[in-house]
């Protein structure tokens, strides 16, 4: 029997979660549309698929809210193996959907399908073009008040149990969470989950929410957690340059975006905590700082900051790590190899990271988390994140974005291997 390479293995995965325009991250886990999941299975997709990459993205801002927002979670289908669902978001759009967004990095994958092919691309994205400046300004309306870019929810920031939260999540108030059952700790090892003091806080904050009918202006004001994210500040600066560039091959006028840029250069200084030699996520509540160091301060260079200072600070990792990066610094107390955004390797971070360094010009760094990434994946297969220590998978299994990124930038260079 002929043996598949891993670019054929790779396009398996993309075409086995495909629902029909949009891609589930991977069965059971993940039975619905996750924002930033499709931006990256659009990326990979557009390796071997044109049409089908610009298809994920439509369907995503099918999902679009009246006030711009692109929800994180699309319900197409009802599916009973996902909690909380739609009836927990209680959203009420035609379009059944979560209250928040996730890192949008939507812009920034449709450049480079763009780029594949300038001609569907302009074609493509045309239509797309205002439906993207709407969520960019969703997100400096709603969630840049202090200058960086602020979640509402851990989800929102896709690092769900990072370090970050820690300090924010202790003063939320779970009183009226009630019984729940998760779902997701019966689809994989409950020790690479976030815990049930977690899931508690993630309802607190989602009840919250839906008691406020998802007003913005409550949730701003009062909402039980609030942190500026550098996730979020970087990925969002970043895409609104490269959109400014997809409006300037429509011949549109990009002044609105030129201001947002400003806006969040100056924001994303406000991330840098002198203390840690870092950026790092402040809560907006107290004020403070969490102290860590994650792997999400290394973002810098693909929002296009050079900051110097962070090149000590990635070196220290990769020194400490086996497999870099690690979602978080390995001399961290709350470091834990298997445990979701609390030590794992994200080849989509990787990913992110790696194109910032390229772009900046550290070819070494990057070319050292590249190969890390070929090495986890070609040995482990395409997992949802990895044990930074030993490599093992971790996570579901079959994962739409991991198989994307090794298309699209892990094996980018479009050899069979
Ligand atoms: C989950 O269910 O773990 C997701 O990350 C929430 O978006």
């Amino acid at each position: 029997m002929k043996t598949l390479t891993m670019n054929q293995k790779a396009e398996a995965v993309l075409r086995q979660n495909d629902r029909g325009g949009y891609t589930v991250p991977t069965a059971g886990l993940y039975p619905y549309q996750w924002n930033w999941d499709s931006a990256f299975a659009a990326f990979g997709f557009a390796q071997f698929d044109i049409n089908r990459a610009w298809e994920e993205l439509e369907t995503l801002f099918s999902g679009q809210w009246d006030n711009g927002m692109v929800p994180h979670i699309l319900f197409h289908q009802v599916d009973d193996g996902y909690f909380p669902g739609p009836d927990v978001w209680g959203t009420n759009k035609a379009l059944p959907s979560s209250g928040i967004s996730q890192p949008p990095v939507a812009a920034t994958f449709a450049r480079k399908i763009f780029e594949k092919d300038p001609q569907a691309g302009a074609q493509r994205f045309a239509p797309l073009y205002d439906k993207f400046v709407a969520w960019h300004r969703w997100f400096m309306d709603c969630r840049a008040e202090t200058g960086a870019v602020c979640v509402t929810h851990p989800w929102e920031s896709g690092r769900d149990n990072a370090a970050d939260w820690d300090m924010a999540m202790a003063n939320i108030d779970t009183t009226g969470v009630g019984d729940y059952q998760r779902r997701d700790t019966s689809h994989v090892d409950p020790e690479m989950r976030p815990t049930k003091y977690d899931y508690d806080r993630y309802l607190a904050i989602l009840k919250f929410c839906r008691e406020h009918d998802w007003d913005e202006a409550i949730i701003c004001e009062k909402g039980p957690f609030r942190v500026a994210d550098p996730t979020l500040t970087f990925t969002l600066l970043r895409a609104h340059r490269d959109l400014k560039w997809l409006g300037e091959q429509l011949g549109k006028q990009t002044k609105e975006l030129d201001a947002w840029i400003l806006q969040l250069e100056a924001g994303a200084e406000s991330l840098w905590n002198e203390a840690i030699g870092s950026y790092d996520s402040k809560d907006l509540r107290t004020g403070q700082f969490s102290g860590s160091v994650t792997s999400a301060a290394f973002l810098c260079w693909l929002a296009g900051i050079d900051d110097k200072r962070m090149v000590p600070q990635l070196d220290r990792i990769l020194a400490n790590s086996k497999y870099s990066v690690p979602s978080l610094d390995p001399h961290s107390e709350q470091y834990d190899t298997k445990r979701y955004w609390r030590g794992p390797v994200w080849a989509v971070v990787n990913t992110l990271i790696g194109i910032g360094l390229e772009d900046m010009g550290y070819q070494a760094q990057a070319e050292r988390i590249r190969k890390d990434c070929e090495a986890l994946i070609s040995t482990h297969g395409f997992a949802e994140y990895f044990d930074p220590a030993d490599g093992t998978a971790a996570g579901g299994g079959t994962f739409t974005w991991t198989a994307a990124v090794w298309l699209s930038w892990v094996n980018g260079n479009g050899q069979e291997s």
